[in-house]
């Protein structure tokens, strides 16, 4: 293994990344064991954000290596179109179990981004078989994530993502956001205001008709704009406005899907559940890439009943890949046999208390936490947006700890196996780097 630096790094476009920036003065990890990774210089970095969200398990956690390995030296791939293999087929009964058979079916992507559009297609083309071909138009949400596909930032609304891209997809409305300082300010859990908001679809169906809308996609919490918790009472209205205007509900599970809440799914958690759902990184414990879209049973149904032949013509080469399904089943394995939700769920209100600790340092204007999730809003520098958050980041990151940011907020999302020392390390940093911050 290559643990020195670089020869050269130029070469490298690095995504979502400021490159020059970056290259100036590198952060480079070389390996990585259950809580840290250890950089190139041989330092050891705690892992506040489970790599980018998809590390319940922990790192290089041996079961799923093993699994990983077994599988590339027995079928390194196989296609699954018109062809398939045991492991594919296994692994769909397996996560269709781990949802409690409130899901029927499973398709196989190879990141969220794929997944999202694959549930964007998947639902114009179950209206068009249903006989309700008008059904085109798509629903997301400002400030909602979705990845990078033309479908994924349509329905996304991050300015940045979108706004150089031309004209994106047609018929496409958005939701407000549902973040609202004023009222809902250090609140833990579901905030007490803006369930209302859900109320605006019917703004837009008044506009549109539901008869042109086929879907509304959300983040059941909005990971990437800077972890945006649902109003109490918000999806449970969403899921009933879609159900009485027949409009079908995607949950992007992307980060939310195993585990982040202590709870299998966002959708467990908040007792509301949609007609698909996107997933992707925690799926594998992030080793290999894949996403998935579940679907409900009616779903699956339209396609199955319609003519003869494929019924769905999309997938992608590696839609199902052999590794990614034995990484897969291996870490539904491991959130079983190490009660991995049991121990998110212990140290759930330590890692809440310890956020809320932070409440009344410099900069810090909010503070939210669901599940093992937090957010941390620091007042921008005039004229400067992002660049305080920024800095933190650098600084937490040659302290040894490892966050994220997006705009001026602190998103972490630990992997789920963290212990107490862990939080105590992660919090008792960050505060020194927050007292700290210009
Ligand atoms: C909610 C959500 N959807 C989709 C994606 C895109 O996933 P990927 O980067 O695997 O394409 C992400 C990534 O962070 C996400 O948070």
């Amino acid at each position: 293994m290559n643990e020195s630096r670089p020869a050269s790094m130029s070469s490298f476009w690095m995504p979502f990344t400021n490159n020059r920036d970056f290259k100036a003065n590198p952060r480079l990890l070389v390996s990585a064991a259950g809580m840290y990774y250890k950089d190139v210089d041989g330092n050891t970095v705690l892992d506040g954000t489970a790599g980018l969200w998809c590390v319940p398990c922990g790192h290089a956690q041996p079961k799923i290596v093993a699994a990983v390995r077994e599988m590339v030296g027995q079928l390194d791939f196989a296609p699954t179109f018109q062809m398939g293999h045991p492991a594919a087929f296994d692994l769909a009964e397996k996560l269709m179990d781990y949802t409690g058979r409130r899901f029927g079916h499973v398709f196989y992507t190879n990141s969220g981004s794929e997944a999202v559009d694959t549930a964007l297609k998947m639902a114009l083309a179950y209206h068009r078989a249903r006989g309700e071909a008008g059904r085109t138009r798509l629903i997301g949400r400002e400030r909602g994530y979705h990845g990078v596909g033309f479908g994924g930032i349509s329905v996304g609304g991050i300015g940045g993502n979108r706004r150089t891209f031309g004209p994106l997809l047609p018929g496409v409305d958005h939701l407000p956001h549902t973040h609202n300082l004023e009222k809902n300010a250090y609140s833990r859990g579901e905030p007490e205001h803006g369930a209302n908001l859900a109320d605006e679809l019917e703004r837009i169906v008044a506009l549109h008709d539901a008869s042109t809308i086929a879907a509304v996609i959300v983040e059941p919490v909005a990971g990437s704009t800077g972890v945006l918790i649902p109003p109490k009472g918000y999806l449970k209205r969403l899921r009933e406005l879609c159900s009485k205007h027949g409009i079908l509900l995607i949950f992007d599970e992307v980060i939310t899907g195993f585990g982040r809440l202590a709870t299998p799914f966002a959708f467990d958690y908040f007792g509301v559940v949609p007609d698909m759902v996107t997933c992707a990184k925690g799926l594998t414990n992030g080793m290999v890439p894949m996403g998935a879209v579940f679907t409900q049973q009616h779903i699956h149904d339209a396609f199955m009943d319609g003519p003869a032949g494929i019924e769905l013509f999309h997938g992608y080469t590696y839609s199902g890949h052999p590794l990614a399904c034995a990484a897969a089943l291996a870490t539904l394995e491991v959130f079983e046999e190490q009660n991995i939700l049991d121990n998110a769920k212990a140290v759930q209100q330590y890692w809440t208390d310890a956020v809320h600790s932070l409440k009344g340092l410099p900069h810090v204007i909010d503070i939210r936490t669901i599940g093992l999730v937090a957010g941390i809003e620091l007042a921008p520098i005039d004229g400067k947006p992002g660049a305080r958050a920024f800095s933190a980041f650098k600084k937490a990151f040659a302290d040894g700890v490892l966050i994220r940011t997006t705009g001026d907020i602190i998103a972490l999302s630990p992997p789920l196996v963290l212990e107490k020392k862990h939080i105590d390390e992660l919090f008792g940093k960050l505060a020194t780097i927050l007292n700290n911050l210009d």
